[in-house]
């Protein structure tokens, strides 16, 4: 038996971007056409939020499965024996020693774009959310690029950035501790500023600050500064989405247009546990 797109209900979430759908259980994974229409709500809104689910490992895998092939990420902690559905906690640790929360992910940016074929799609599912704070909030690079003067768009089409796990350039804060091997087989990536979306065919500022070495034929400094500018004009409020946790979520972005932002400004004590599963991409171009 699978989900059908029968009974749903679509309410958009932001003026930007996002939009959440209601009336689904995903204790059956979605039919063929009942991806469809989530791919095409997703693809339209960059954030697609699945409300009110309460489902195992495996029936998230399930229906994230039908969005693409869920890929395996062995730096981060995982469920019991689902290496694709990986764990956010507000347990997490980094290994500074002064037991601080890690937020990962807590400056702007798209995920795992030191990869040469970075995932498409990221999806959490809040299964223990905070009553206040641990919001993650969500710019749309589609309309960040949008926005600029063409005279400027231009120019930064013909860019292109070395991005690297751990940049040699940049001093980023806390992270999660990385095996000399993983970051040994990781070797630096070339992408293009502004990458042309293979599915929507529109052009998207294409950005992730603390993985960003440098900018190819440009002057450290100069890059760094760029992207900076880049990153304060892309996180204005006209092109921001922020997401309130409900327990049960689960909330899709496409991170292929857009940079998020995770909050750890819940309280301590707070519990935040969300389970995490990426879905394969392309090179960008
Ligand atoms: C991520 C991420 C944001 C959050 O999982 O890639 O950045 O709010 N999470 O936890
Ligand atoms: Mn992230």
């Amino acid at each position: 038996m699978s989900a059908t797109a029968g009974d749903i209900a679509f309410t958009k979430l932001g003026g930007v971007m996002a939009i959440a759908v209601e009336g689904l259980d995903l204790h059956h994974a979605p039919d063929a056409e009942l991806a469809k229409t989530l791919r095409r709500a997703l693809l339209d809104n960059l954030v697609l939020c699945i409300r009110g689910q309460s489902i195992g490992p495996g029936a998230y895998l399930a229906t994230i499965a039908t969005f693409g092939e869920p890929l395996v990420r062995p730096e981060i902690p995982h469920v019991s024996g689902y290496p694709a559905v990986t764990t956010l906690s507000s347990d997490d640790r980094d290994t500074k020693g002064d037991g601080k929360r890690l937020i990962a992910g807590s400056h702007w940016h798209s995920d795992d774009t030191f990869m040469a074929k970075p995932c498409s799609l990221t999806c959490l599912y809040g299964i223990e959310v905070p009553d206040t704070g641990g919001d993650t909030e969500f710019a749309n690079m589609y309309a960040a690029y949008e926005a600029l003067p063409p005279a400027e768009r231009r120019h930064l089409d013909t860019l292109r950035v070395v991005h690297m796990m751990k940049p040699a350039s940049r001093a980023v804060g806390r992270t999660r501790t990385i095996a000399p091997e993983l970051l040994a087989a990781r070797p630096p990536v070339v992408h293009p500023l502004v990458r042309t979306h293979p599915e929507t065919g529109r052009k998207a500022l294409y950005i992730s600050r603390n993985r960003m070495d440098h900018i190819v034929d440009m002057e450290i400094a100069a890059g760094h500064q760029l992207i900076d500018d880049l990153v304060a004009h892309a996180t204005q409020p006209q092109f921001c989405y922020r997401h309130k946790w409900r327990r049960g979520d689960i909330v899709i972005w496409d991170d292929r247009c857009t940079m998020h932002k995770a909050n750890g400004d819940y309280p301590e004590g707070a519990r935040r546990f969300m389970n995490r599963i990426i879905v394969a991409g392309d090179a960008p171009y």
